[in-house]
């Protein structure tokens, strides 16, 4: 999880310092100099921790902060008021900001704050995401290419030895997140809880005790004792994100934890022993990290006992159409766009040409984005990003209309399955309807018209199978496996 912050205010000097500060602390920020540019930018990319100052040039900032909550009630928003305005601030706390600062405020109590803000809502938002997976933790991982079918054995295989640790790497977007998951939920720790720590998005010492707890007392903000994620995981699997980016004296204490099974709370002095899996995940070079000293080599033997190295999309791209269909299909639902069916031969084009440094989570958003964009019943290359259309200017893309020109190519064009039109697959039969004939058997029809299908249409390709099967809207794989099961013949 990275921290996202949105500063908004005019005064340029307060935005640059806060900007500096927070930037230096490793959150993301962003900074605005009124209430409508900030309102935009977050009705669209939203923000975990608001900075909003109550006089904007446009605005008065309270006034902003129905329509932040209304938004996205999770966002957190703090009010800057002027100093001694305690009016103002009541006034805004009512209104459901988190905390206010009077200005001037000094840069060490505002990323104090930023602390106290991740600690009470990290592990929160740890807890209601275990929430959330337990409810979606068969989200399928997809693919056809030989690369996943492997995949798949080995997350079987690493879902077995329950106490197995786990490393897991890949380019960014190639699913590590998604694979540690699955691991999980087939493993007998299924019923017990799966929380993930991103190394990357907290600093050391506030890393320490997310991972480890504190004891009342340790340091100037614990004022109460606090399990850390290792105790709440206890049973379950910790997956550490960013592995590679773990400090020195974290690395010390996890190797720990991997050779005994124990830790201490920050502050404390006796042991906790805990059943944990560990599975980690890195999209970093960790043999180079290993070089410069930056990783402990130990650690580094302890973490890679069962490595699973994922693909990059571009080195199965025969998948591409798959997940992009699946994709569709979950996004036109989600925004109510279900006369979108599929995607224009060209674009289906561009999208298998293009190389996704992304990945899978690349080709996710350029779906969403073309569902929201797209307004006839096909992705276009129009609604498709720019990076893809570079691609036109090779040969094969040479007869890619331009975007105002495009015309849609219904013959040709693959759809998603589509659930909801059931008139059209009724009407072919008329008043001779085979159901009511003697003999009637359903899965034998059933497969006789699959059958037919795929012979009409290897005809019309002159027994092409790569164009059948994208006529078809099918892998080559699934094409294959529908001309074994018809006993057609297979090369
Ligand atoms: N094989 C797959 N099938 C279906 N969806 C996938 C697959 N691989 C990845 N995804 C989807 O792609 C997105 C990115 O996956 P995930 O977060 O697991 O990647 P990651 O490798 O952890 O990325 P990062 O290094 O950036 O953290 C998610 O929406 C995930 O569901
Ligand atoms: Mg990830």
């Amino acid at each position: 999880m990275s921290v996202n912050i949105a500063i908004v205010d005019d005064e340029e000097m307060i935005q640059w310092t806060l900007k500096e500060s927070m930037e230096s602390e490793g959150y993301n920020v962003k900074t605005f100099e009124n209430g409508r540019n900030f309102l935009s930018f977050f009705k669209e990319h939203g923000a975990d921790i608001v900075f909003l100052d109550v006089r904007l040039p446009d605005s008065n900032g309270l006034d902003l902060l129905p329509e932040i909550n209304r938004i996205d009630p999770e966002t957190i928003v703090v009010v800057m008021t002027a100093h001694g305005d305690v009016e103002t601030a009541v006034s805004a706390m009512k209104l459901g900001a988190y905390d206010y600062l009077a200005k001037p405020y000094n840069i060490e109590e505002v990323n104090l704050l930023i602390k106290k803000i991740i600690q009470t809502n990290l592990v929160k938002s740890q807890l209601q995401h275990y929430q959330e997976r337990l409810e979606s933790h068969f989200s399928q991982i997809l693919g056809e290419n030989y690369s996943i079918k492997i995949l798949r054995e080995h997350i079987a295989m690493a879902a077995k030895t329950d106490h197995t640790t786990v490393l897991i790497r890949g380019e960014s977007g190639t699913g590590k997140e998604l694979v540690a998951r699955q691991i999980h939920f087939q493993s007998g720790r299924a019923d017990k809880p799966f929380i993930d720590v991103n190394a990357a998005a907290v600093s050391g010492t506030l890393l320490e005790s997310e991972l480890f707890g504190h004891e009342k007392g340790a340091f100037t903000d614990a004022q109460k004792q606090k399990k850390g994620l290792f105790e709440l995981a206890n049973g379950g699997t910790l997956f550490l994100d960013e592995i590679g980016d773990l400090d020195a004296s974290l690395q010390v204490k996890l190797l720990r934890v991997l050779q005994e099974r124990k830790f201490r709370r920050v502050g404390g002095t006796s042991d906790i022993h805990v059943d944990v899996r560990i599975i980690s995940a890195t999209n970093a070079n960790l043999e180079q990290k290993m070089q410069e000293g930056s990783l402990r080599k130990d650690l580094f033997y302890r973490l890679n006992v069962f490595t699973i190295n994922l693909p990059p999309l571009r080195e199965r791209r025969d998948d591409v159409v798959l997940l992009a269909k699946s994709f569709l299909n979950e996004y036109r639902k989600e925004f109510s766009k279900e006369h979108i069916t599929g995607f224009s031969e060209d674009a289906l084009k561009l999208m298998q040409a293009y190389d996704y440094p992304g990945n899978v989570r690349e080709l996710r958003n350029i779906i969403e984005r073309a569902v929201l964009l797209e307004t006839t019943n096909l992705i276009r290359p129009a609604s498709l990003p720019d990076e893809l259309k570079n691609n036109m200017n090779s040969v094969e893309f040479k007869n890619i209309k331009t975007a105002d020109s495009e015309t849609v190519n219904t013959k040709n064009d693959i759809g998603v399955k589509e659930n909801n039109n059931s008139n059209d697959l009724l009407s072919p039969f008329g008043d001779d309807k085979p159901w009511h004939k003697p003999g009637f058997n359903f899965k034998d029809y059933i497969d006789s018209v699959e059958k037919h299908v795929v012979e009409e249409v290897l005809k019309e390709t002159g027994g092409k199978k790569t164009k059948a099967a994208e006529i078809l809207g099918l892998t080559r794989f699934a094409l294959r496996h529908q001309l074994k099961k018809h006993g057609m013949v297979v090369d």
